[in-house]
């Protein structure tokens, strides 16, 4: 190793933007970017969301309209989140397959609409039960492992009929991923990609996600530490990851992502299943409010998203998809 100075000069490249462009290791494009939306019954319908400022609940005539202008910005993918009125929660979640489902209506009328743009969706129970909850419980309150991966392969199934491109179980149920890709298989649906929230932390940074669903209210005190994993490890994110390649996933995911950079970089390093990171709705908001308040500047966002992808991440889940991809557009 020799970097002795003045022969190396390591502000030589920084002089000009002609070499700071070409020494770049990082770049961000739209094409990195994929945008959570949440879906409300009806149409005409646009609500904005208290705990996220900026964000909307749209029916699905409305995010229809508004998904090809995100499409055109270059955005590949939504990622898509019904917001479940309260009758229709249930202990059993028989909601969750429901062929005629808010989201699985929702993915046929965006594919028919838009069909090049990607429809990621989420399998996980907390918008249909009750308690708020991402699987089923038994009388003490206890998480059923075994008997929940039934019906998340039956709400995984109802959204690759619906015309789902990626199934997104973000439940953290061992077993799901084997368990959903033999359902996908046996029934045909041989190119469905699974994307695995495979290192999914407890985190209080879903805070503004659980408000914008209204799953918050369930869930009250409750934590889901028996299933989400402990923000101190990182190995244990390593075991995930092996677990979810064998069983069938296509990609790995890391949630949060600013606070879980080593996660992204570890999995990357060790792995060569991609690796995407999910920008949650706690970075949307604590950024969002700096910047409104004028405390930040608003470079912060493609700040924040490109250090995401040096750290290793394919591409990236962010309530900033729109604002990112006209900033790079611009
Ligand atoms: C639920 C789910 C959560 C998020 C995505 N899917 C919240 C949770 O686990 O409670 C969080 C997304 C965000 O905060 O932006 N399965």
């Amino acid at each position: 190793m020799h970097t002795k100075f003045p022969y190396t000069r390591l502000r030589r490249p920084r002089m000009s933007s002609f070499s700071q462009n070409l020494m770049q290791e990082s770049r961000l494009t739209p094409y990195d970017l994929i945008y959570p939306v949440f879906i409300l019954p009806g149409i005409g319908k646009r609500e904005p969301i208290e705990s996220m400022p900026g964000i909307e609940r749209l029916s699905i005539d409305q995010l229809i309209i508004e998904a090809k202008g995100w499409h055109s910005l270059g955005i590949q993918a939504l990622n898509l989140y019904p917001v479940l009125e309260p009758h229709l929660k249930s202990e059993d979640c028989r909601e969750a397959y429901n062929p005629e489902g808010l989201l699985q209506k929702s993915i046929q009328a965006l594919k028919e609409a838009i069909p090049s743009l990607g429809l990621i969706t989420d399998v996980a129970l907390d918008p249909f039960t009750p308690h708020g909850h991402d699987g089923i419980v038994d009388e003490q309150g206890i998480i059923l492992n075994d008997e929940t991966l039934d019906i998340l392969s039956k709400q995984a199934l109802s959204h690759a009929q619906a015309g789902a491109d990626v199934i997104a179980p973000s439940d953290m149920m061992d077993g799901r991923i084997g368990h959903i890709r033999s359902t996908l298989e046996s029934a045909g649906f041989k190119n469905t990609l699974l994307l695995s929230y495979t290192a999914k932390y407890a985190s209080q940074f879903y805070g503004p996600f659980r408000h914008a669903l209204g799953s918050d209210q369930g869930l009250g005190k409750k934590d889901k530490r028996s299933y989400q994993m402990n923000p101190g490890n990182l190995q244990e994110a390593l075991l995930e990851a092996e677990q979810d390649i064998v069983e069938g996933a296509d990609m790995l995911m890391v949630k949060p992502a600013m606070a879980y950079l080593d996660v992204v970089y570890a999995l990357t390093q060790r792995f060569s299943t991609p690796v995407f990171a999910f920008q949650v709705s706690g970075e949307y908001t604590m950024q969002q409010l700096a910047i409104e308040a004028g405390w930040l500047n608003s470079d912060i966002i493609l700040e924040s998203l490109l250090c995401i992808k040096r750290a290793g991440a394919r591409a990236i889940h962010t309530y900033f998809a729109v604002e990112a991809a006209k900033r790079l557009n611009a």
